[in-house]
């Protein structure tokens, strides 16, 4: 099956139609900025240019970064606070014309790592994903199933987010070199495995190319920690896996 995949970050809005059998774009990438400060009538706007763009019409999925329940939002950290409560899927469909299934981001990406990147080969494990980005967001799979909306950024270390601690933004922000934030990093990792004990650790997002320069600081997990290997694609395929077949509550 074919799905249009669509990925919604704070920076960029991109999408692709996806082969879902095996995880390839069928076309090239196409980028739009999002526009500030990223209202939804704005997002619906640039959406319906991708929907164009592709001249698309059949499912679409798309990857949301907060909280999503059944198409609606529940949390928007890094975007609009204006998106609370739409239900993005209607406002899809509404514009397009097209079926939409929303969730997560990081589940999104999440997915299509487990499926089509460094997490195929774990069958039976309990795997943490993360997404490193402006946000740190968090996919859960114990035995390849998915945990929804586990929002591990959020989680608090002497009242800070942790995303605020080790998210990539801070490292850019605070001029972090790879030493300083690969102990923070180290820091949290610790932290989430106190607290849920996975068998593996997949690290995804933009610095997951970098895994080379601070892989070295994690030293204090057990859990085996593997950078992910599917880039900035990840998000746009498991966004297309989702509506393509029944894994959310939709
Ligand atoms: C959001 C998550 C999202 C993550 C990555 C966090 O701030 O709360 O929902 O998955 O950023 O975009």
């Amino acid at each position: 099956m074919t799905v249009l995949g669509i990925d919604i970050g704070g920076s960029g809005i991109k999408g692709a139609p996806v082969d879902v059998k095996t995880g390839e774009f069928l076309e090239e990438r196409y980028r739009i900025p999002t526009p500030s400060p990223g209202k939804p009538e704005q997002v619906i706007e640039v959406i319906k240019q991708i929907v164009d763009h592709f001249n698309w019409e059949g499912k679409i999925g798309a990857g949301f970064p907060g909280v999503v329940r059944r198409g609606v939002i529940g949390t928007a950290a890094n975007v609009s606070k204006d998106w609370i409560g739409q239900n993005l899927a209607k406002l899809i469909k509404d514009a397009t014309g097209n079926k939409t299934t929303i969730l997560n981001d990081a589940d999104a990406a999440g997915l299509a790592e487990m499926r089509f990147g460094s997490g195929k080969k774990y069958e039976d494990e309990f795997v943490l994903f993360l997404t490193i980005g402006t946000g740190i967001g968090s996919a859960l799979f114990v035995k390849r199933e998915l945990w929804p909306n586990s929002e591990l950024g959020h989680l608090k270390i002497r009242g800070k987010d942790v995303e605020r601690i080790a998210g990539d933004g801070v490292r850019t922000e605070k001029n972090l070199s790879w030493k300083k934030w690969g102990k923070r990093l180290d820091k949290v990792l610790q932290t989430y495995e106190f607290l849920l004990n996975p068998d593996v650790i997949i690290l995804g997002g933009g610095v997951s190319k970098k895994f080379e320069n601070y892989g070295k600081y994690l030293k204090n997990i057990d859990a085996e920690v593997i950078p992910a290997v599917l880039r900035n694609q990840a998000g746009i395929v498991g966004a297309a896996m989702a509506a393509a077949e029944s894994i959310i509550i939709d």
